[in-house]
């Protein structure tokens, strides 16, 4: 049945010129359908060389309007319109461009899990994988930071030369776990090592062997000698970890670490978006476009 579903999809993305685009917290079998899995920054990175005239993103909104905003002349779906990111609805435009005026000189550095209208006040988007480099390497020593104030605190703690000002907004799924997760897992898992996205607080980052996005999260776990990995990030990344190492052991954290929104976008789901049956398109008016696309464009430029 899944099989069958997932050879339509492949037929049907051909027909169609459609390219599915993957977060790497989509299922097993989404991402077995998708052109690309990968973190933010690839896929962003990514979605800019597709040569389908449309681009399906499974994944949340930002995701899908990061798309848009770089490549206009294309047909972008988001493959269920109730998949948002919590995180990047917690800050609004207006009250920040009224806290970008209390910081004059301060470069605004946007994570990319926000709005395309918060974008727009942003003088550089970063993402987790991309966020040390580019904050290292931009001219301004002053960095007003928003939203997450853990993947904040994490790029400032090693950026003892730059100024930084948080701002408490932050990933529900990540900043729920405690230090007392991690020494619990820690203790059932004694030879496990512990690798963790930099959305988590501080006190569970501190006690990590490797802090990274969560293609480097799976990068470091697939190329390490080690057999047994505590997983500090969505539970998806346990499974496909499992499934591409099978001789190796990949604990979750928590039972909790589950990301609802992502979970949204089911192998069903990704079949009524290529029938015209689902999935929502992303309209972005072009003034918002053009001004969210400079910090973005800055971010590739950055990042490399
Ligand atoms: P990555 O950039 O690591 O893919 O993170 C995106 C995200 O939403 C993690 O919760
Ligand atoms: Fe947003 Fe957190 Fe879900 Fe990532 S895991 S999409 S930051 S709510």
């Amino acid at each position: 049945m899944i099989k069958d579903m997932q050879a339509e999809i492949l037929r049907l993305k051909k027909e169609r010129d459609v390219c599915i685009l993957a977060h790497s917290y989509m299922s097993e079998e989404v991402c077995e359908v998708a052109d690309f899995v990968g973190d933010s920054y690839a896929l962003a990175v990514k979605a800019k060389t597709a040569p389908q005239s449309t681009v399906l993103m499974c994944g949340v909104r930002f995701m899908a309007e990061t798309v848009k905003i770089l490549s206009p002349q294309k047909k972008v779906i988001l493959s269920n319109p109730l998949a948002g990111c919590p995180m990047a609805e917690q800050m609004d435009r207006d009250v920040i461009a009224e806290v970008k005026k209390m910081y004059p000189g301060y470069a605004v550095v946007a994570y990319i899990n926000t709005t395309a209208e918060l974008k727009t006040i942003a003088d550089y988007c970063v993402t987790s994988s991309s966020a040390l480099k580019i904050c290292r390497a931009i001219p301004e020593k002053n960095i007003l930071f928003i939203p997450d104030i853990n993947l904040g605190t994490y790029i400032k703690n090693q950026l003892p030369e730059k100024n930084f000002k948080l701002l408490s907004g932050g990933c529900p799924t990540h900043a729920r776990i405690e230090k007392s997760d991690v020494l619990a897992a820690k203790k059932l898992h004694s030879d496990a090592l512990f690798l963790v996205h930099p959305e988590c607080r501080p006190e569970v980052a501190e006690l990590a062997d490797y802090v990274g996005s969560t293609s480097g999260i799976m990068d470091f776990a697939e190329k390490s000698a080690a057999k047994e990995f505590i997983i500090g990030t969505e539970n998806s990344i346990v499974q496909h970890l499992q499934y591409r190492c099978p001789a190796k052991k990949f604990y979750p954290l928590s039972k909790d670490m589950v990301c609802h929104n992502m979970k949204l976008t089911t192998l069903p789901e990704v079949y009524a978006c290529l029938t015209g049956n689902g999935g929502e398109e992303i309209e972005i008016s072009e003034e918002t476009r053009v001004a969210a696309a400079v910090c973005i464009e800055r971010m590739i430029a950055y990042g490399g």
